[in-house]
């Protein structure tokens, strides 16, 4: 005797080798709800006990716009029934006057003009009506809507049903119809072998183990090929998680990392960095002003250095700007468009003292810029700092440093476009091929900061200096072109959870 589970000891000693039956007629005869009989059926084929034949069939219900036609008549058939009554099918009659006499409102005589000609019912020619030698009591879409909503679709056109569907009168359903009949191998279990039905339980409990009732009941095997909802956990974003290997790759580098404030002094972000107060550099960036009282503290010698720059230069040829300067402006509070604000309070001895060269900084941090968003540009985005003080820096070695922190993600074909800000000379634009678009496109600015910035800093080395954008990286490296797919409300959620960050 074998011993099955309950629901297939039910199922195998309910069907027969003859008549194949279905699931839903198996589930009435044994009493099991059918997706019971549906998996009992699964694990009884695999043992080769049933086999199951799998249809699928096709059945058809009516809209709502169809039974409204079941009862009212097709649109076009009304419309040439009072067309013939208008005596259209000896001289066209005006359109005007069938309509009014078909009682059919603005939606069905749209839906009538458009079926007439195609079902040989008339024709229309500058507003007037003609109309066909045709038999409206004999039309086949009408009678195919009718037989539906008597509840028999045995027998029907599948091009009538097809246009019905197309019209939006039905509605075409598929479902997969399962019917289990015994094997050879299952007849023989149940004539020759016997069955009996197995007490399963699906968990084991105290109460099991202290009576020692768990030696005789029969556990229900786990299907771990069975169907389950998916479940996301959620991830790192692979913004972050490529930020995260920026940095790595950066401290490897010999980088050590800054921070420091988001809303700054227009002092860190603009009036040490040589941009004169005036001048439309200040709105360059077209920063975010905030509402707030303006910063304390900034330092007084400092401030004084930097004013003196401004006004009336620093090195040997620079001459200043001569052009308005107030504190009051470098107190004012923005969103930094920049994370050089950051190098300015790392390089004034600010934040961390004085800095003995030679010495590299980085951070990783976000930037605000009143742009308009585009498929490159967001108002707010990851902006990769970094600097190295040392003596007798060149050109060179600014190349060198990108070329080795861009090889470390796979891109080695950097460009470098000759540049100007007004605190760095020389300046370079750095640019990046697109994988999948081949343009080049723009991934950062650079260059060696002036005598007029490094010397009311407090620096007498060389410093050589660069923003690069974290997201137009991610563009290279992940080829993606539209910067929203990664970001804000229209991202492209497949590519967020799909996509890994290789370290
Ligand atoms: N602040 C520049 C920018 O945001 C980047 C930069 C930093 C350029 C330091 C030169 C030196 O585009």
């Amino acid at each position: 005797t074998r011993t099955l589970p309950e629901a297939q000891h039910a199922v195998l000693t309910t069907a027969s080798a003859d008549d194949a039956q279905t699931i839903d007629e198996l589930a009435a005869e044994t009493g099991l709800k059918p997706e019971t009989v549906t998996g009992a059926a699964f694990e009884l084929e695999d043992a080769g006990l049933v086999a199951i034949d799998e249809s699928v069939v096709v059945d058809y219900t009516l809209t709502g716009e169809g039974e409204r036609y079941v009862e009212a008549g097709l649109p076009e058939v009304r419309l040439y029934r009072a067309a013939v009554d208008a005596g259209a099918r000896d001289d066209p009659v005006s359109m005007g006057q069938v309509i009014g006499a078909s009682g059919l409102n603005g939606g069905e005589v749209d839906v009538a003009l458009a079926n007439l000609a195609r079902k040989g019912y008339g024709r229309i020619d500058s507003g007037q009506l003609s109309a066909d030698d045709a038999d409206p009591d004999a039309d086949p879409e009408a009678d195919a809507l009718a037989a539906l909503a008597d509840g028999s679709d045995e027998g029907l056109d599948t091009a009538v049903l097809d246009q019905l569907e197309s019209r939006n009168l039905v509605e075409r359903h598929e479902r997969t119809v399962r019917s289990v009949r015994l094997t050879d191998d299952g007849v023989d279990a149940v004539m020759l072998e016997g069955v009996e039905a197995a007490e399963t339980v699906d968990r084991l409990t105290p109460e099991m183990l202290t009576t020692g009732e768990w030696r005789d009941v029969e556990f229900t095997a786990y299907n771990v090929e069975a169907d389950a909802p998916e479940h996301r956990g959620g991830k790192t974003h692979i913004l972050r998680q490529t930020a995260e290997r920026v940095k790595d790759v950066l401290v490897g580098m010999g980088f050590e990392e800054m921070d420091g404030p988001h809303a700054d002094a227009e002092f860190w972000i603009n009036d040490c960095l040589f941009m004169p107060q005036d001048h439309p550099a200040r709105t360059h960036w077209d920063q975010f002003a905030l509402d707030v009282p303006p910063m304390g503290e900034l330092p007084e010698e400092l401030v004084e250095r930097v004013e003196s720059a401004h006004r009336n230069g620093e090195g040997e040829d620079g001459d200043g700007y001569h052009s308005p300067w107030t504190e009051e402006v470098a107190r004012e509070v923005d969103l930094r468009g920049h994370t050089t604000s950051l190098s300015m309070r790392y390089l004034s001895g600010h934040a961390v003292g004085e800095l003995e060269p030679p010495q590299r900084y980085f951070s990783v941090e976000k930037v605000y810029r009143n742009d308009t968003l585009d498929p490159t540009h967001l108002l707010e985005f990851f902006q990769i700092e970094g600097w190295v003080m040392a003596e007798d820096l060149s050109v060179r070695d600014l190349m060198g440093t990108f070329t080795e922190f861009y090889s470390q993600f796979g891109i080695t074909d950097i460009q470098f476009k000759p540049h100007y800000n007004p605190y760095t000379e020389p300046s370079f634009e750095l640019f990046g091929r697109h994988p999948e678009t081949d343009e080049l496109i723009e991934i950062g600015n650079s260059g060696m900061f002036r005598d007029e910035v490094l010397r009311p800093l407090g620096v007498d080395c060389d410093v050589m200096a660069w923003g690069l954008a974290l997201e137009r990286l991610l563009m290279l490296i992940y080829g993606f072109d539209d910067i929203r797919d990664v970001h804000g409300t229209l991202c492209d959620l497949d590519l967020l959870r799909e996509t890994e960050v290789l370290y």
